[in-house]
């Protein structure tokens, strides 16, 4: 029986790291504070898809591009003749060739422009350099990610669709089983690696593995950190941190704009059905402090959009924002009436980090969408 040795040991953990990797890129990024978890096989596959292309330019035959075979007028004779094709192709034929490039061109784009919303809006990441006051409003790279992630799902069922397909008309060839072992029963010349393969093969994959141990047990590391700066309020405004943190969570001041904390500050002996009032001094101290510090000077992600969706400027509590509405709108109400929480507006039973001025992703507690 005809047998070729097609795919070496590289091109196998190639494809199966990719699958591996973007199965749990594409569960991790189900919730919000998964999200370094998300990045991390998100930097990983960056290092793949790099070797990848090396290894299309000097791996084996049959892994190159250059054995890849991008003609139109093969294309068309190939998918005409699909049932007795008159040509045999050893590597890729050509449906899959387009196939297989596009994958590996639009999951490098979807990791570019996922790379792109980490830093410009998120601030976090190796591009949070990018989180400028030009970029304040770009909220478009993680829609065009999501645009990029669809694509590729595209093309992944194509490639297994035409896998699939292939078993049943060319069933002899064993193409299906040639990506576990390596071989197909046709007639050819076997893949061999040189020494330089051998190399560029350990560097790469070993390379991107070393990715993602690294992003998972370096706590902070530059993949992930976030650069939005933590406010210890307690030394920043200690008037703000005793006075108004006593019976609640210290929400930020950047939560909310200038013309709400002027109205909410304008009426505190009747605050929520409390007397909050202060003395005239504090009063005009953490008055000022406020608006200096409100959504509107602030480039986090939480300030902008809570500004981009407000509709009238002077609600003064967090929670009745269409924005606080809309992001908290998959919680199971159970959750803001357990014993732990009790309030939707005790943030700090959910957000570890929010009486620092931050609410990253990652700070949000598991008890959060438990009821
Ligand atoms: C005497 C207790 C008390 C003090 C002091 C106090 N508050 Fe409050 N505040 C409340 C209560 C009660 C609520 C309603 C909380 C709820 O809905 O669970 C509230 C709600 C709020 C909310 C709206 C939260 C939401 O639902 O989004 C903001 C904003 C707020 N307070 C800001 C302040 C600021 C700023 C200060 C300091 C000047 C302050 N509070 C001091 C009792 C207090
Ligand atoms: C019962 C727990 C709970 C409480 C209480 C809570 N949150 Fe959240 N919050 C969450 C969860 C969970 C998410 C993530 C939602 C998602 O991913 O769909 C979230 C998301 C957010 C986000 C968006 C974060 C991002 O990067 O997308 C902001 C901002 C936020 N919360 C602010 C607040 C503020 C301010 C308060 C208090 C007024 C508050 N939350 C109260 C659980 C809570």
């Amino acid at each position: 029986m005809k047998r070729v040795y097609v795919w070496t040991v590289p091109t196998r953990l190639f494809h199966w790291l990719f699958v591996a990797f973007i199965l749990a890129a594409w569960i991790s990024a189900d919730e919000e504070r998964w999200l370094s978890i998300h990045v991390a096989f998100g930097s990983a596959l960056a290092g793949l898809l790099i070797f990848r292309f090396v290894w299309g330019m000097v791996g084996p035959k049959y892994s190159r591009f250059s054995d890849f075979n991008f003609k139109i007028s093969e294309l068309k004779e190939y998918l005409v003749g699909i049932l007795h094709p008159s040509r045999v192709y050893v590597g890729h034929n050509p449906a899959a060739s387009y196939v297989m490039i596009a994958m590996l061109l639009t999951a490098g784009l979807a990791i570019v422009s996922g790379f792109l919303a980490y830093g410009i809006q998120e601030n976090r990441g190796i591009l949070a350099f990018l989180h400028t006051e030009a970029f304040r409003e770009m909220d478009i790279f993680k829609e065009i990610h999501e645009l990029l992630v669809n694509a590729l799902w595209v093309f992944i069922a194509a490639h297994v669709v035409g896998v699939i397909m292939d078993r049943f008309l060319h069933s002899s060839e064993a193409t299906l089983t040639s990506i576990l072992n390596g071989y197909k029963n046709k007639e050819g010349d076997n893949a061999a690696l040189s020494l330089l393969q051998k190399i560029v093969a350990v560097v790469g994959i070993g390379g991107s593995i070393g990715i993602l141990l690294y992003a998972f047990s370096i706590p902070n590391n530059p993949l992930i950190l976030s650069h939005t700066p933590k406010v210890d309020y307690k030394k920043e405004h200690p008037l703000l941190a005793n006075e108004c943190a006593s019976c609640h969570t210290l929400y930020p001041p950047t939560l909310l704009p200038r013309q709400s904390w002027v109205k909410l500050m304008g009426d505190l002996s009747n605050h929520f059905g409390d007397d909050a009032s202060l003395e005239p001094a504090d009063h005009r101290a953490i008055l000022a402090y406020l608006l200096e510090h409100s959504a509107e000077g602030s480039k986090q992600e939480m300030s902008v959009k809570m500004m981009q969706t407000l509709e009238n400027r002077d609600i003064i509590a967090i929670t009745q924002t269409p924005f606080w509405k809309r992001t908290h709108r998959h919680i199971p109400v159970e959750a803001f009436q357990s014993d732990l929480v009790k309030s939707r507006a005790n943030c700090k039973a959910c957000h570890s980090d929010v009486e620092q001025g931050v609410i990253e992703d990652n700070a949000i507690k598991p008890i959060a969408m438990k009821g």
